[in-house]
């Protein structure tokens, strides 16, 4: 049930589901969000808010005696981590999602269609840790092997929509059902010659034409899996699909693509030119947010594309940032401020060599702050992560 209530009643454990805030006042990533902490509670008096709506089906309601609290203090605990401590799971959850779809995408090539059964433990993992930290697996995507790249493409699609999906406050099934169609999105590739799918450089209108089909292949594939969900089949079936109703395959108009479609079509062009291909080196974070707002009203849902920017934040977990020190750092996480986030320092671009990592939360930092978006290949550096 959702209530208005007073933020000098709230409590830890409740559901956020309303901030009447703009985004970039909001001491936080979201207007939707459980309450983990009281410093969160003196977040939200401090930015001056006086009424927020909650959720009572996702969180804890008013008048919550102490056992309740606690309890619900407890669950939240146990259910967050620091992006370092999810690291381990989460690398072991985005090989074993990797290793899953190239075995499908194999067999979908013999003609065989995607089993639910065997997606669900993959997306159950991927989700447990998003729900945990999205921070970690977010941070893999960025750690990408060009040979692989359909495949990783479609697993860092299904956690950047899961990640999206938590930032917006969507339910459990939500976020499963969209990882889950972010991950099968592409398969109708499998159906498309390898010299266009791998051609490097710009298609030909006729390879183009070729191209396209894989949507429609990717939706032929999917209705023979029993059971998948809408807004799995949506994600598949309308990433290429516009705001505007220019996309394809058949050109809906923006009432016609549902939720799951349009946020779809924001997370594979981010994501897309982000990633290193053969041919060319991926955008920096920043620059394809960009790209996403100029976009914002004819490719995409510009409302979404606020929400999606406030999910991986202006420096995305995963991106290198150059410091004000001269230090390069890795962005580890970001907590309460977007423009602040915690990051881990690897590189002296002055003596041009590496140093002892040491995480740094710049939000508590007086001197130290981002100077600007930098890159491994500026400063010839392997990408890794620690
Ligand atoms: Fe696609």
């Amino acid at each position: 049930m959702i209530k208005k209530i007073a933020t000098d009643q709230l409590q830890v454990g409740m559901y956020i589901n309303h901030l009447v805030v703009g985004w970039l006042n909001n001491p936080f990533t979201s207007t939707k969000f459980l309450l983990k902490s009281k410093n969160d509670i003196s977040k939200i008096r401090d930015a001056g808010i006086k009424w927020v709506e909650i959720d009572t089906t996702k969180g804890s309601g008013v008048s919550l005696d102490k056992t309740v609290q606690s309890k619900a203090e407890a669950s939240v605990k146990q259910q967050t981590k620091s992006a370092k401590e999810e690291l381990e799971s989460a690398k072991v959850a985005f090989e074993d999602a990797r290793q899953f779809i190239s075995g499908v995408m194999n067999s979908a090539k013999m003609g065989q269609c995607v089993e639910l059964e065997q997606v669900e433990p993959v997306i159950r993992k991927l989700s447990e840790s998003v729900l945990r930290n999205e921070n970690a697996l977010l941070g893999l995507t960025h750690i990408r092997n060009m040979d692989y790249y359909t495949f990783e493409h479609s697993v860092s699609f299904s956690v950047l929509m899961m990640s999206f999906a938590k930032g917006m406050g969507k339910s459990d099934e939500f976020i499963c059902a969209v990882g889950v169609g972010g991950l099968l999105h592409d398969i109708g590739k499998t159906i498309t010659p390898d010299h266009i799918l791998n051609k490097p450089g710009k298609l030909t209108p006729e390879e183009f034409v070729i191209m396209k089909e894989h949507v429609v292949h990717s939706r032929i594939i999917l209705e023979k899996t029993e059971g998948l969900s809408q807004i799995s089949m949506d994600v598949a079936a309308m990433h290429h699909e516009k705001y505007d109703g220019n996309g394809y395959p058949l050109g809906l108009d923006k009432d016609q693509i549902s939720l799951a479609g349009q946020m779809s079509a924001i997370v594979d062009v981010y994501d897309a030119l982000t990633a290193d291909r053969c041919y060319h080196k991926g955008k920096k974070p920043s620059e394809a947010i960009q790209f996403l707002l100029k976009g914002s009203g004819s490719h995409f849902n510009p409302q979404l594309v606020q929400q999606f920017i406030q999910s991986v934040g202006i420096y995305p977990a995963g991106s290198i940032v150059l410091l004000n020190n001269d230090y390069l750092a890795t962005v580890i996480e970001i907590k309460d401020n977007m423009l602040k986030p915690i990051v881990e320092i690897f590189f002296n671009t002055k003596t041009k060599q590496h140093v002892q990592t040491e995480l740094i939360d710049l939000s508590t930092s007086t001197d130290l702050k981002v100077k600007n978006v930098d890159s491994y290949a500026n400063w010839n550096i392997k990408p890794s992560i620690a």
